[in-house]
């Protein structure tokens, strides 16, 4: 009796974890079937993303190939038409790149300690000729005592990155008359946490658009300037890190935050 008893226990067991692995398993490609299926929706709005770039690339080739057919052989027209097609190739590059992140499955990069302080150099050292060009401010705050933190070093500096280049927008794109000025900064948080802020002294995100913005190719902004898939990129990024991205009502100016745990 003991023995069948005994026996009964171990295949209860047994199939307890049999369920268990079938429940993880089931997870595991419910999680794999949501990324197709936003990628899928995204598909239909990146072909209509590529297609109008493509559709100026080929007007300006049109203009550039017909010119001395047309006795308008003007230098200065000719630049124009090649930097116009260089940056609208630049902007499918972008929106590519921007895809093949969103679609790369990164689940298996290896979490590196960096220290915050290079981090942040390593961030801003990319930015900062675009900044003084324009004239805006850059201000960097890294803390007294530097700390690492365990992450997919290169996806949070893109993250970063991304934040930088849009309060450079709304810095630069500003009506409010004040010298433009970016602020990035990083400090240890209780909990094992690490906080990154990116303020700017743009003119803020209308009340109507906050729960927008991380929508995948929600832009304000000009053709060639956006495809509106930064945050969304960085807000899939900071999921897996069990961090937070989100834009901080709590202060005067425009404030984004991303919030990470240290390991
Ligand atoms: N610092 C900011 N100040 C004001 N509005 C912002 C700021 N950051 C983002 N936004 C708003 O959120 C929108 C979406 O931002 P997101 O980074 O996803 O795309 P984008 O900057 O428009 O294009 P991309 O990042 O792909 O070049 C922006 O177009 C803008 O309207
Ligand atoms: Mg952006």
């Amino acid at each position: 009796m003991k023995i069948t008893g005994f026996v009964g226990i171990l295949e209860d067991i047994t199939e307890r974890k049999e369920q268990r692995r079938k429940i993880i398993e089931q997870q595991a490609l419910m999680v794999h079937s949501a990324k197709l299926a936003s990628i899928g929706e995204m598909a239909a709005g990146i072909a209509h993303e590529i297609n109008n770039p493509l559709l100026i690339i080929s007007g300006k080739v049109q203009q550039i190939r017909r010119a001395p057919e047309l006795g308008k052989l003007d230098p200065d027209q000719n630049l124009a038409h090649t930097e116009t097609t260089k940056k609208t190739v630049d902007r499918i590059a972008k929106i590519i790149s921007g895809m093949r992140n969103f679609a790369r499955d990164s689940s298996a990069d290896p979490y590196t300690a960096v220290s915050v302080t290079k981090l942040l150099q390593e961030v801003v050292s990319f930015s900062v000729e675009r900044f003084e060009n324009q004239g805006v401010d850059l201000i960097v705050k890294v803390p007294a005592l530097d700390f690492d933190l365990q992450c997919r070093t290169y996806q949070i500096s893109q993250v970063l990155l991304d934040l930088l280049n849009n309060a450079f927008d709304a810095a630069v794109d500003s009506k409010n008359g004040l010298k433009p000025w970016v602020e990035i900064s990083v400090d240890r948080r209780p909990e094992g946490k690490v906080g990154f802020r990116v303020k700017d002294s743009g003119d803020g995100v209308p009340e109507g658009l906050r729960s927008k913005i991380m929508d995948p190719f929600f832009t304000t902004k000009q053709v060639v300037k956006g495809t509106g898939l930064g945050l969304s990129i960085s807000k899939n990024i900071i999921k897996p890190h069990s961090g937070e991205l989100f834009l901080n009502d709590q202060h005067e100016e425009t404030c984004f935050c991303v919030v990470l745990p240290l390991t």
